[in-house]
Order: C-alpha cells, then structure tokens, then sequence
C-alpha cells in the first residue's frame, strides 16, 4: 500500500508517499518526499514567525502534494490511507496539515492516522536503516525537543529524559543569533565550529544544578533507577548564560542578569573577530555533545538497549554523527543516525510512524485535531 504523509508543524510544508514493502526487517520505502522550506522567509526575522508561517503552509500545501504524486509517479488513486501530523508545533501551521489530510482524506473515503512529530523522528530510523534491534535508546534532539525514549517493541515509546529547559537546537540557535550567524543556527554553528578549537573556552559542563537534580519526580521513574533518572534529564540554560556572559566580556558589554536577558535577541557576538566566533562555537559545540552522548549511553547501558538511535534535526551535526559513531564502536552497541535529509523535519518519517501505527493500532477517525502540546508516551 502507498501512503501519503503530510507535515506542516514548523517552518517547513512537506508530502511524501511512503510504500510498504512487505518485508518484515525493512518495512516502508520511500517513494517520494518534497520539502517546501520556509527559511528564507524567517531569516529576516531571525526566527519562525508563526504567523507567516501558517500562512505560507496555506501557499504551499497543493503545490507540494502535487509534486510528492509526481515524483512517486502516482496519481491519488493509488493512496491507500494519509498521515499527518497532529502535533506538537506551531498550531496555525499544524492546522494547515491536518485540515488538508482531513478533507483528502473525507472526499476519498480512506483512512487518516494522526501523527505524533516525535514518533516521526524516531521512525526516520526505521525507515532509513530497517528495524533497529531492540530495545534500542532512541534520543531525539530538534528544535523543540530534546528527548530520550526506551524503545522495547516497535511503536512503543517511552520517555525516560528531557529537557528541562531549552531544547539543544534552540540552544544552537541561541549561541548563533549571540554570535551573529544568523538563522538557522544549528547548521551555522556546525560549519564555523569546524576551524575552531574546541578546547578555546571551558564552557560548564550543560548538566542540571543541585536543586534541579533534586527535583521530586525524575521523569524516568520506574524505568530506569530514581538516582540514574535524575542524571538522564538535559539542561542547556546555563551553558546558554555562559556563552552570553563570555560574549559580552569579549566586546566590552555589561554582564549582569538583565543585560543576559536583554541580549537573547541580540547579536553582540558580530562584533568579534572571526576565529574568536570559531573557537566559542567549537567550544560550545564540545559541550552539547558530550551532554547528549553521555546521558543516551548512559541510558542506554542500564537499560541493557542492543541499540542507539538519534534523530531530529541535531542528528545532522557532523560532529555529533562522528562522535555517536566512535563511541558506538568504543561500547560495542550499533548506532544508528538518519541521512542529513531524514534528519531535519521531512514528510516520508511521518509517513512512516504513520503506518507503523495504522499496523498496530488501526485507523483512527476524523475527529482528531491540531494539538500545539501534544505528549508521546
Ligand atoms: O527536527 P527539526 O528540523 O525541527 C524541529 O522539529 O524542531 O530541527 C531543527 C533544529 C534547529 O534548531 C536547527 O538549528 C537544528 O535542528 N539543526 C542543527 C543542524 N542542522 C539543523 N543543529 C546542529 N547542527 C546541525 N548541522
Ligand atoms: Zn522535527
């Protein structure tokens, strides 16, 4: 069966066909997949602006369900069901997707699967390598999200760490609007990282503070033992704080608490010389990786995983690939990382957990609606 996915959560409007392929190790494959990013538009503003996001979706949407038929060389009459994705994100642009799927899928009388954006990501695993052995340590770091989920059964997901204050992509996204590099800045911070040294700056370590570690209900209770649970959970505020102050140091500006609020949307980090803005990037950079790498390993050696997977758009980080590798090698444990195009949103992993849960759970109904907070567990 073909089926058609659609994702329009942030600042990208994509379709994909996905096709089951009837083999049990490598179950989807992709057909076709069609992004219409948004970039160009929210680079001006230095960031997603929900408003002209949603109504850039409502453009784009026809064209690009259009051209993920052609590319696939289909017409809608071989689509057997839709997904789509309910949430989280910006509910305007959510919206866009699931009225689109819903009204496709009404005039057609097939099946719509709502989609969790999560469940997508981890699914690009799937989909790009066939089934990981399980159970596997699934962390998923985007732009909204840093997450770590224990996989047991396929569509099964359980979360044992979060954030719990930014997401590592808007972290990246953060350091590179203070640094003056614009947006997106996770890919910008990527490159510049590269001529950097990354040992320049002693940036603190991006863990939580005592009263953090303290907190009552360690998000992986029950999983994972109270103590360890604590220690799974992310933070990248202070390392965002540390970064400003350094910055404002470096260019002669105020460092106290109102000027670090202040400068969250400031780029005071343009006037330094170009190596300098290398050597914090690299540094930065180190940092974040050695906290998400630690904390998945970790998880994933007292949860006795077989293996590591990691997506989201972070994934696509070059030094984040290379260091999840070595360390896979160095522990023994088989990690898995989606090429760069299944790594940042993209329709065909929505497709995917789409029909992952249409296998387990079955179709839904019409009645479901965009949902900005929707949870997986
Ligand atoms: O998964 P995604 O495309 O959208 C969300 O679901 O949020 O992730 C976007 C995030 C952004 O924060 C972007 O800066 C980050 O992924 N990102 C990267 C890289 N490419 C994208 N971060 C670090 N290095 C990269 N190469
Ligand atoms: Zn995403």
């Amino acid at each position: 069966m073909n089926l058609l996915a659609i994702e329009t959560s942030c600042d990208e409007t994509a379709a994909a066909v996905v096709a089951e392929t009837g083999a049990a190790d490598r179950p989807w494959q992709i057909r076709s997949n069609i992004v219409a990013s948004q970039v160009a538009i929210h680079r001006e503003w230095g960031g997603v602006v929900p408003e002209l996001a949603s109504r850039q979706h409502v453009r784009d949407i026809c064209g690009v369900y259009e051209a993920a038929l052609a590319e696939a060389a289909v017409t809608v009459d071989a689509i057997g069901a839709i997904a789509v994705t309910q949430g989280p994100g910006l509910v305007g642009s959510l919206l866009v997707g699931v009225a689109f799927a819903k009204a496709l899928a009404w005039s057609r009388g097939i099946p719509v699967v709502p989609v969790h954006h999560l469940a997508g990501h981890i699914e690009s695993l799937t989909l790009a390598h066939g089934e990981l052995p399980l159970p596997a340590a699934v962390l998923v770091v985007s732009g909204g999200h840093t997450s770590l989920y224990f996989v047991d059964r396929p569509g099964h997901y359980q979360v044992i760490g979060r954030t719990r204050d930014d997401a590592a992509g808007e972290a990246y996204d953060k350091v590179a609007k203070l640094l003056g590099l614009g947006y997106p800045g996770g890919p910008a911070i990527d490159r510049v990282a590269r001529a950097g040294n990354d040992r320049a700056f002693a940036f603190p370590a991006a863990r939580l503070t005592h009263a953090d570690r303290n907190a009552p209900r360690p998000t992986a209770d029950g999983i994972l033992p109270a103590d360890i649970a604590r220690r799974i959970d992310f933070s990248f505020s202070g390392l965002k704080t540390a970064v400003l102050r350094l910055v404002r140091e470096r260019t002669g500006s105020p460092a106290d608490a109102r000027a670090v609020k202040a400068a969250a949307s400031d780029d005071a980090g343009s006037m330094l010389p170009p190596p300098e803005v290398a050597d914090i990037a690299a540094s930065f950079q180190r940092i974040v990786v050695e906290a998400l790498l630690d904390r998945t390993f970790e998880a994933a050696g007292w949860l006795g995983a077989r293996s590591i997977g990691i997506a989201g758009g972070v994934s696509a980080n070059s030094r984040l690939r290379a260091e999840a590798e070595a360390r896979g090698v160095k522990h023994g444990i088989p990690v898995f990382i989606p090429p760069i195009a299944l790594s940042t949103d993209n329709a065909a992993m929505i497709g995917a957990a789409g029909l992952r849960r249409l296998r387990t759970l079955g179709a839904g109904n019409l009645d479901f609606n965009a949902e900005a907070s929707l949870r997986l567990e």
